[in-house]
Formats: structure tokens, C-alpha cells, sequence
């Protein structure tokens, strides 16, 4: 019973008709973190291997009288068994680190480091809820991840301050079928496929707003680092090209032409290094500060939400407000001010902007774009100064 990761993986015993499983929540296997539509194949596997799948039922008791003879099911369906193997997740275990007075939600909270909110304590595997510079805070259920952070958090704790970035991992074999699955697709608005799911061969894309949030290989293989690319380079992908299984994927990860910026590979965003993707997946992904414009005093400049975007926002010392755009016209990185220069200045390339938005400094050859500032953030400025 249980349709997440582990309990669809046993078998049928060898001699015997079929074990019976079926989804005590969702109305697929894999649903939560697959999504139905991908789910709904997995369950037609099983199917076709000559399980019982039954989905959007709970289990409501065991019984027996010494052994096990049989499964109630909520929907008050009985299901006859001589043993039931039951999968239905994992808690993380974190009495300790509360006791230790450790920030814990969903597994022990650490930051980009892998340090919990008490300085000098490290969390890695499945007990660590780590800020993942693309997708936030995250809890990773996964060999691979629980194999590559402990090693991260032992450098960080010799002071490298790295953080830890890499592209959730997992694999797993039923059946005939062997899989590999990179990103993270919750919050994913779109799945596409690329090959054919009747010959089982494909790779399934998850897709938030038009930039690959996940995708997973089945019974393809050789292409788990060309996805992790584009997951890593959260660039605008041509869905045609993405589907296409003749047009290479390592030549994907371009932007809309439409935007009129210029386009560029995954592989050559992948060459920009970690600052790069790090202030890319802030200018895009980071929580903005939404402390009202209204509240900067004179010379004071952040980074606020306003109009729904990241706005960088300066106050100048006669008390007026100037808002532009705080994602680099360059490629795409979040700017930080300088207060020596007054300036906004990008970190990844250099480029450095006035508080207009005006290039003062390229590679960046286009202005950042002025932000429409709500009369009432300036007009509250105005009287608190007048006051
Ligand atoms: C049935 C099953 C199948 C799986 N299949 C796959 C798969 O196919 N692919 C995949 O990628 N992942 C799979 N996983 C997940 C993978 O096994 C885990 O992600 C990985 O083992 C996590 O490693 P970890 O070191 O973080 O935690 P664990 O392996 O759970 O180790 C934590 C250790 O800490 C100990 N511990 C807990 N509390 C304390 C304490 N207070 N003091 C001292 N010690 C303590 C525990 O006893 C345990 O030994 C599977 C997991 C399960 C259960
Ligand atoms: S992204 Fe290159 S300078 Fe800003």
C-alpha cells in the first residue's frame, strides 16, 4: 500500500498472482511528485504487469485473526492477502535538533550552506530542509542528494561557503523500466513529453513558466547532465525544439527570440560559473524584500518588490524616489548598490548602472527599465519629510 516512491517498486512475488497497492491520496502513483498525468502512466505499467492498481482509496484496517488475511479498504472494499508491504513515507526525525533549539519545519531548516539557524550546526540528507539557490527551501528524499551534501556541509563547516546547488537527483528501475529524474517539479504548470510514451522511451519535461523545472528519462539514457543544464539554467525554452528528439537538447535553453534579447545556449550560461547562477536564480527566484518604497529614507537604496517585480529602488537626498528594474540588461543577474558610487552595479560581469537605470558601465548596452512607482510610496515620502 502507499503509490509514492517505494512501495511500487516491490514486485509481484515470484508464484504469485499480484500484490495489490493503490494510492491512499492522490488518483495516480507518483502524484505528488510526479504529477497525474505521468502518474497515470505509471499505473498503466503496473497494470500491465498484472497489479490491482486502485487510486483514491485509503487503507481503514488490517485483519485476522493470528496472521493477516485481509486488507479493508475505506471505500469498504476487502482485499484477501496473506502480507501487505506498506510504503507510506517517512518522517524526518528531529527531536534532537528541536531540543537543541534548532529552527525545525519540514526537517531541520539550513540556509544555502547547509547551517541550521544555530551558527556552527550543519544539516545533510533526508533530515535537512536546505535553501536551494533555484528552487528554495527544499527537502530531498534521495541517495544522491544524502551522498553530495554531507561532503558540502563538511566544507562549509572548514569555511568554504559554498553553496550547495546541485540539481535534485534521483533514479529507480521497475520493472523493464529503468528512470532518471533531475529538477524539481512542484509548482510546475506544464508537462510535455519528448519521444514515445507507448515504446517507453521518452523524456517528460515539467515546465514553469516556460523554463524546464524538471525532467525525467525513461529508458533513455546518456542525457540526465544535458537536462540538469537546462534545469540549472532556468533560461526560456522553445517547447518545439524541447520535444523535438532530433534537434539536440545541450543546443536548447535559448530565450524567446520574441523578447528581442539576444539568445543563448545552456552550455554557454553553464560557463558563467556559480556568482552567475546564483544572482541569475535570485533576480528570478529570491524572495524580494517587500517592505514599501515608502519606508527608504534619503540615500537609502534595496532591492524592493513593487508592480510585481523586483524593482531596485534608491531615494535620493532630496527625498525623490527612483525605481528601476533590478535584473541586469546584460544577462539577466539581480544588481546591488553601491553606496560608495551610487550606482547599481551587477556583480556577475561588471556592468554599472545610475540610478536611472542609465549603462555607465557595459557589457550591458541596454538601460535597466524604469519601474512604475504608486503614488502613494512617493506622496508618503514627500509628507514624511515635509514632517
Ligand atoms: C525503501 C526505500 C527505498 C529507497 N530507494 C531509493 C532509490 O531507489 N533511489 C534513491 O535515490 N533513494 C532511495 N531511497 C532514499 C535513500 O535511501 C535516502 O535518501 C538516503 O538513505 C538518506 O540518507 P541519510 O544519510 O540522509 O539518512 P538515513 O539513511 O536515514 O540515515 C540517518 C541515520 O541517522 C541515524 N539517527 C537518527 N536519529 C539519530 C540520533 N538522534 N542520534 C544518532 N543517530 C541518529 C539513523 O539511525 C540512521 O542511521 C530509498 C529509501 C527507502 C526507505
Ligand atoms: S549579467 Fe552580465 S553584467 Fe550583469
Amino acid at each position: 500500500m502507499g503509490a509514492g516512491g517505494s512501495a511500487p517498486r516491490w514486485p509481484p512475488p515470484r508464484g504469485r498472482r499480484g500484490s495489490r497497492w493503490q494510492s491512499s491520496q492522490g488518483q495516480a502513483p507518483l502524484e505528488r511528485v510526479l504529477g497525474g498525468e505521468v502518474g497515470n502512466f505509471f499505473a498503466d505499467l503496473h497494470r500491465g504487469h498484472g497489479v490491482d492498481v486502485r487510486t483514491g482509496v485509503g487503507v481503514g484496517s488490517f485483519e485476522g485473526s493470528s496472521e493477516l488475511e485481509a486488507v479493508r479498504l475505506s471505500d469498504g472494499n476487502r482485499i484477501e492477502c496473506d502480507f501487505a508491504v506498506v510504503g507510506v513515507g517517512v518522517m524526518p526525525r528531529t527531536d534532537l535538533a528541536e531540543r537543541a533549539g534548532l529552527d525545525v519545519q519540514n526537517g531541520i531548516r539550513v540556509d544555502e550552506r547547509l547551517e541550521a539557524s544555530v551558527p556552527g550546526i550543519f544539516a545533510a540528507g533526508d533530515v535537512a530542509n536546505a535553501r536551494h539557490p533555484i528552487f528554495g527551501p527544499i527537502r530531498i528524499e534521495h541517495w544522491a542528494n544524502a551522498l553530495n551534501q554531507g561532503p558540502a556541509a563538511a566544507r562549509n563547516m572548514l569555511g568554504a561557503e559554498h553553496p550547495y546547488d546541485r540539481v535534485p537527483y534521483f533514479f529507480s528501475d521497475q520493472y523493464d523500466l529503468g528512470l532518471e529524474y533531475s529538477g524539481f517539479a512542484s509548482g510546475a504548470d506544464r508537462v510535455v513529453f519528448r519521444g514515445d510514451l507507448e515504446s517507453r522511451e521518452f523524456i517528460a519535461f515539467w515546465l514553469s513558466d516556460g523554463r524546464v523545472a524538471a525532467g525525467m528519462n525513461v529508458n533513455t539514457w546518456g542525457v540526465s547532465e544535458a537536462i540538469q543544464s537546462l534545469v540549472r539554467g532556468q533560461l526560456e525554452v522553445d517547447v518545439e525544439h524541447l520535444t523535438n528528439p532530433a534537434f539536440p537538447l545541450e543546443d536548447l535553453g535559448t530565450e524567446r527570440p520574441t523578447r528581442g534579447r539576444p539568445k543563448r545556449s545552456a552550455r554557454e550560461f553553464l560557463r558563467q560559473g556559480p556568482t552567475f547562477s546564483k544572482r541569475f536564480a535570485a533576480a528570478r527566484f529570491g524572495r524580494a524584500d517587500k517592505t514599501p518604497a515608502s519606508e527608504l529614507g534619503p540615500g537609502e537604496a534595496r532591492v524592493l518588490q513593487m508592480d510585481g517585480q523586483k524593482a531596485a529602488c534608491y531615494r535620493d537626498d532630496s527625498g525623490d524616489l527612483h525605481a528601476v528594474s533590478a535584473v541586469c540588461t546584460h544577462m539577466g543577474c539581480l544588481i546591488d548598490w553601491s553606496d560608495a558610487d551610487k550606482t547599481w552595479d551587477c556583480p556577475c560581469h561588471g556592468s554599472r548602472f545610475d540610478s536611472d537605470g542609465r549603462v555607465i558601465q557595459g557589457p550591458a548596452k541596454k538601460p535597466l527599465e524604469e519601474v512604475h512607482v504608486a503614488a502613494t510610496e512617493k506622496a508618503a515620502a514627500t509628507t514624511r519629510e515635509s514632517a
